[in-house]
């Protein structure tokens, strides 16, 4: 599935090929955590009407997993759906286990009345991630849930523990069905605006807490292609963590969540006893959209009221003067004792660049997407499976440039190669007039820079290479490019 800017790099698929093999779950160390699952169709009035939803046991959003770092996760998926089901964990790095990370090119999807058992570790890390579907648009239809991994006890986090913990899953939604949205897109058309914005499957919610207390808001954008904004009137919020990295703590009146990524902030409810809005609204959207929620004063006798608080719609260089200041803590610890701003990932020589330009051009008619003039189009086996096997034919190594070239677009099963531990600079250039979230499945990597224009080797003087945060997502506004990642 590639629509609405959200793009998968499949490029990964070729550096796992050449640097993983298969490896199995092992640390008796460490607790287990046993899940059984069942997805089902549901029906739900999520925004008005019925319509059908995806449930996970029974529920939309999924089951919440709250773990710690490093436990044993085994979790058994059956898929009661009458189409193969596929969930990949949002974040995960899956180091030596790609096997488990839940996207084509490293799984077959779950066949109809079958189960696949997921064994995995959340290893080194801490933070607030997401799951959801990977595959024939069925997260548009639910099948998402939280993924929040706690610190280990004797591992101290860089913030004071607060006193409780709400998790919103927030996300563009689409009252029309998931089969036919993927018809839509299968017989090339542009991929439709949304219907609604929904906090944690609803319309409405409301989180409570006593006034004078601090609490850990972990906010995800679970949507298929709209980047939010998101605020809590009269409130300001510290944020603490982005994706598995410790930030500098700087307050903010309201944040920018683009597709896929996750936040933690903190929270003081210091302000007189009543009832606030929480708001989240759609950004560089052609139809504004937004949805509230409510922050109740355990003491509050007063209703919210009040205009909702206004953020940004349009406003893209709001954006990336924002996404400059989410900074590294340098000081502070992950998951791991050892402090990670040690890690001086300035100092290394990436091997080479890449420069990756996303394209939606029209091939035999059809709306396609692109990246460097190549459409990806899905291998029936997995790409790993292939590598593993020696299968030829499969996929194609030389299909895709490693700059973008002038000329017409084409489809291929593209695959990059890279070598174990190459560490390589990445420049995402964003012509098109979508916003564009690229994720690196089972990775991450250190944004040093975003900017306007084009890319060019100068630019790296502008680079940040002491304090970035490593993200697994990263969001490239229009006309603007993201400059460089290291991928590791
Ligand atoms: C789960 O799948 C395995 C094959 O992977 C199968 O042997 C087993 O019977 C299935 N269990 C159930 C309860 O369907
Ligand atoms: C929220 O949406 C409503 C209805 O579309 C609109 O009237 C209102 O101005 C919006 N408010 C904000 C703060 O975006
Ligand atoms: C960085 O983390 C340390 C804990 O190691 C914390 O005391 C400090 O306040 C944090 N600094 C900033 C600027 O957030």
């Amino acid at each position: 599935m590639e629509g609405g800017g959200v793009h998968w790099v499949h490029l990964i698929c070729g550096v796992l090929l050449v640097c993983l093999s298969i490896s199995s779950l092992v640390n008796a160390e460490d607790p287990y955590r046993f899940y059984t699952w069942t997805v089902t169709y549901g029906t739900l009035s999520v925004s008005g009407s019925p319509q059908q939803v995806i449930l996970i046991n029974g529920k939309f959003p999924g089951p919440q997993l709250d773990v710690v770092t490093n436990d044993n996760i085994i979790l058994n998926l059956y898929n009661k759906l009458d189409e193969p089901f596929l969930l990949t964990w949002n974040g995960i790095k899956q180091r030596k286990n790609s096997w488990q990370d839940g996207v084509l090119g490293t799984n077959c999807p779950i066949p109809p009345n079958s189960n696949y058992t997921y064994k995995f570790q959340p290893k080194d890390q801490v933070g607030t991630f997401t799951y959801f579907p990977s595959t024939l648009m069925h997260k548009a239809a639910g099948g998402y849930g939280a993924l929040n991994i706690y610190a280990r006890p004797r591992i101290p986090v860089p913030y004071p523990y607060p006193d409780g913990d709400f998790t919103l899953l927030i996300g563009d939604w689409y009252k029309t069905n998931h089969k036919v949205l993927q018809q839509s897109l299968d017989t090339g058309k542009v991929f439709p605006l949304p219907d609604a914005l929904l906090i944690n499957g609803q319309t409405y919610s409301s989180f409570s807490g006593d006034q004078g207390k601090t609490y850990m808001f972990r906010i995800s954008n679970v949507g298929l292609s709209t980047s939010i904004n998101f605020r809590i009137q009269g409130h300001k919020m510290k944020l603490v963590e982005m994706e598995g990295s410790h930030t500098l703590q700087n307050f903010y009146d309201s944040l920018d969540i683009h597709v896929g990524q996750s936040a933690s902030v903190l929270v003081t409810l210091d302000q007189s006893p009543k009832d606030y809005y929480i708001v989240a609204s759609t950004r560089f959207s052609k139809r504004l959209l937004n949805t509230s929620s409510v922050l109740h004063y355990t003491n509050s006798h007063t209703p919210v009221s009040g205009p909702l608080p206004a953020g940004p719609t349009l406003e893209k260089f709001w954006s990336m003067r924002q996404a400059r200041t989410f900074r590294w803590n340098l000081t502070a610890n992950a998951a791991r004792p050892n402090p990670q701003g040690s890690y001086h990932y300035g100092r290394i020589i990436p091997s080479r660049t890449i420069v990756l330009a996303n394209s939606a051009p029209f091939i035999n008619g059809k709306q396609r997407y692109a990246v460097n003039r190549v459409s990806y189009v899905n291998a029936d086996t997995p790409l790993k499976l292939a590598d593993y096997f020696n299968i030829p034919g499969v996929y194609s190594v030389n299909t895709i440039q490693s700059e973008p070239t002038e000329g017409p677009a084409s489809v291929a099963t593209s695959v990059m190669l890279a070598t174990h531990h190459e560490f390589i600079e990445f420049v995402f250039q964003n012509n098109e007039k979508e916003i564009q979230s690229w994720h690196f499945s089972g990775y991450d990597f250190w944004v040093v820079g975003y900017g306007n224009g084009m890319w060019s080797t100068a630019t790296r003087r502008s680079y940040n290479l002491r304090d970035t945060l490593t993200r697994h997502t990263v969001q490239v506004t229009t006309k603007m490019v993201l400059w460089a990642k290291h991928l590791r």
